[in-house]
């Protein structure tokens, strides 16, 4: 079939699926009504036809096209797309409105699909430009990319809304997958997202074999059209897993030449292929240190194989020993000595804190220290650590801690939230989260608010009395998840395993100290907290001076740190005025009290909300208030066998007892999501 007319189709099938639904989420932000009077569209460059047979090269421009006439509502000008050398590059683009036409322009055909998205963007959210406006956009971050922690029997890991839209335990599911796959595709290409990692980081050999070869063929020909690469993830001793050579060490000269070779497989059959991502020496993977090797030689091969067809390396720095001091400490210490050490088309990508994805944490070191090597950071917008798909957390703010800080421009990877569950992610609110996380990939300046008023624009409601509702509500619940669950720089106090609930007396003889909260807390008779100081594990001097200097000292560490860099007494005084235990009580207080708040709110936005995804998430606010009670009391309770001061007399009384709570366990199975019904009331 001619190609324009196959996305044409496509498309088509696409926007028929969404039509066929109810307000269930499925559409995420995309949810347009189509036009009757849609605005004509030309393709100003001759070179591509406006229909027929073109190259496939161009496939963006077809998409936007269709989509435009679909979406657009007829502002009485013609709309002019056109790739155009002098246009801004990057996949960037500009968008005049003239009098009586609009042109959208891009030196690149993906740039001007950004571009017609922007444009639907506008007129959802009501911000058509002005006559004689000219926007002009370009990305602030290179690689915008996705990682799926999918596996390929179908089950995600730390995802919390049903299994995988790429792999199946029944083998291949890409053909009947294939319409949400180009859902999918659509969604990210509208925010400018333009890589996928299809699979787990705890990657299994499988992936590399030539039958799963040809199903990540054929899904990079789905997200292609839409600027999306395939990138894969890699066991690094695939070479040895897969039977063909008797070792993975990465100087061995069969092994360099079966990478070669497997690499040349993969850019055969898909031409756009994007990179390995590589998570090597961590948590028990395999790497290169299991042969004598370091970090440097791992990625080095892989980049060499990589590098003749345009193809890049992510190696993860999230690397930690079990008999290390304090955890933090490890991946600086073990990367830093390798800067500058690595190829061009290595990046190091580091998660954006030095423990692992808590409510809060400060910046990872190596951001500031890492200064002849490329690095990306890697955010998770799964919610592995806030609530799962249950707590509805907007994440922005969180990740605008680090992204207002650091250099983005090399990239930056997300940890992907989606399943096939119907609303992709679990959550019809937290669907917000991949938005954002696109939306501060292209331009890490938008603020919080801004997104998330775009996004509840696109979504739940236009009335701006309900946007301005929703949008506060939605700006306040990382602050208050932070409060319920860890406050204060408190960190990993999880249950064993699922991490979803409070377990911070979790400590079961065997398993590994880092993996129990009180190598965390240190809660002990005198306070809690982990000493970085200087005089305690010396993290601090892994930062730039001047931070160093305000984290060591107790009474200038922001107090949102203060526990994870000092250990302070129960009855200290804090700059604040009051005691530590008394403003952990009060900080706690402050998280249930803002959940319970949520409950509310969410009632007063009752006339905004249809009915489905208005009850689905009452069910879950009321569960995310009484989790937030159910965290306070634990924690609290449990910290006060340690201090051994009562509450301030302001708090209220616990609704829990502590032996209650500690003889309850979570039961999950595949790190699925919890079940509400199942959790103390
Ligand atoms: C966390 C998470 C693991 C994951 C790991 C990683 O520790 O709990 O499931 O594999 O991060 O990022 O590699």
């Amino acid at each position: 079939m001619k190609f324009y007319k196959r996305v044409a189709i496509a498309t088509l099938l696409v926007l028929q699926v969404i039509g066929a639904h109810a307000i269930d989420g499925y559409d995420l932000w995309l949810r347009m009504p189509m036009v009757t009077d849609g605005a004509k569209v030309t393709i100003d460059n001759p070179q591509i036809p406006e229909t027929g047979n073109f190259d496939p090269q161009f496939a963006p421009i077809a998409i936007s096209r269709s989509e435009l006439n679909t979406f657009l509502h007829n502002t009485g000008r013609d709309v002019h797309l056109a790739i155009d050398a002098k246009a801004p590059a990057d996949d960037g683009f500009t968008i005049k409105y003239g009098a009586n036409r609009i042109d959208i322009k891009s030196a690149s055909a993906v740039g001007v699909l950004y571009g017609a998205y922007h444009l639907l963007r506008l007129q959802q959210t009501g911000h058509l430009p002005k006559n004689g406006q000219t926007i002009k956009e370009r990305p602030m971050s290179k690689y915008r990319l996705l990682n799926h922690w999918d596996n390929l029997n179908g089950t995600i890991e730390r995802g919390f809304a049903g299994r995988s839209i790429f792999w199946s335990s029944k083998g291949d599911i890409v053909d009947e997958n294939s319409a949400r796959i180009q859902l999918y595709a659509r969604a990210n290409a509208s925010i400018g997202i333009n890589g996928t990692v299809l699979n787990n980081v705890n990657a299994s050999p499988q992936m590399l074999t030539s039958e799963r070869l040809d199903q990540v063929r054929r899904i990079a020909r789905i997200l292609a059209p839409y600027g999306i690469k395939v990138y894969l993830s890699v066991n690094f001793a695939s070479p040895r897993a897969l039977g063909d050579v008797s070792t993975a060490d990465p100087l061995d000269p069969d092994v360099i030449r079966w990478w070669g070779n497997k690499v040349k497989e993969i850019y055969d059959a898909i031409p756009n292929f994007g990179g390995f991502l590589v998570k090597a020496n961590s948590e028990g993977e395999p790497g290169p240190q299991d042969f004598g090797r370091t970090h440097v030689d791992g990625a080095n091969m892989l980049a060499d194989a990589l590098k003749p067809y345009g193809g890049i390396v992510m190696w993860r720095a999230f690397v930690y020993a079990a008999d290390s001091p304090d955890r933090a400490n490890q991946a600086y210490d073990e990367f830093m000595p390798f800067d500058g050490k690595f190829r061009d088309n290595v990046i190091l990508q580091v998660k954006n804190g030095p423990v692992d994805f808590q409510p809060r944490e400060p910046i990872h070191p190596l951001f500031f220290s890492m200064k002849r090597t490329k690095v990306m950071p890697e955010f998770q917008i799964t919610q592995e650590y806030l609530g799962e798909s249950v707590h509805s957390v907007y994440l922005a703010p969180m990740w605008k801690e680090v992204t207002d800080e650091i250099d983005m421009s090399v990239g930056v990877a997300g940890v992907s939230n989606v399943g096939n569950s119907q609303n992709w992610c679990g959550n019809d609110l937290i669907q917000a989260n991949w938005y954002a996380y696109g939306r501060l990939a292209w331009n890490k300046r938008l603020s919080s608010k801004q997104i998330a008023d775009e996004f509840v624009r696109q979504t739940f409601t236009k009335e701006d009395q309900g946007v301005q509702t929703l949008t506060d509500l939605m700006l306040a619940t990382h602050e208050a998840c932070v409060n319920y669950m860890m406050p204060m720089g408190i960190h990993h106090i999880f249950a064993g395993g699922h991490h979803y609930g409070p377990e911070p007396w979790y400590a079961p003889r065997g398993v590994r100290v880092d993996w129990t909260p009180p190598y965390y807390h240190k809660a002990d008779a005198f306070g809690m907290g982990f000493d970085r100081t200087t005089k305690g594990s010396n993290n601090v001097s892994q930062y730039p001076k001047k931070l160093a200097k305000l984290y060591n000292n107790v009474n200038t560490c922001p107090e949102k740190y203060l526990l994870w860099f000092h250990h302070v007494g129960w009855t200290q005084k804090l700059p604040c005025g009051e005691t530590l235990w008394d403003r952990l009580c009060h900080k706690y207080d402050e998280g249930v009290r803002a959940a319970e708040g949520f409950v509310r709110t969410w009632e007063r936005l009752k006339p905004y909300i249809d009915e489905e995804r208005y009850e689905a998430l009452r069910v879950k606010f009321d569960r995310q208030a009484k989790d937030a009670w159910w965290w306070r009391d634990a924690c609290l309770l449990y910290f006060q066998t340690f201090s051994k001061l009562p509450f301030p007399q302001d708090c209220p009384p616990v609704r829990h007892d502590l032996q209650t709570l500690m003889q309850y366990h979570l039961r999950m199975d595949n790190y699925t999501a919890a079940p509400i019904d199942q959790l103390p009331d």
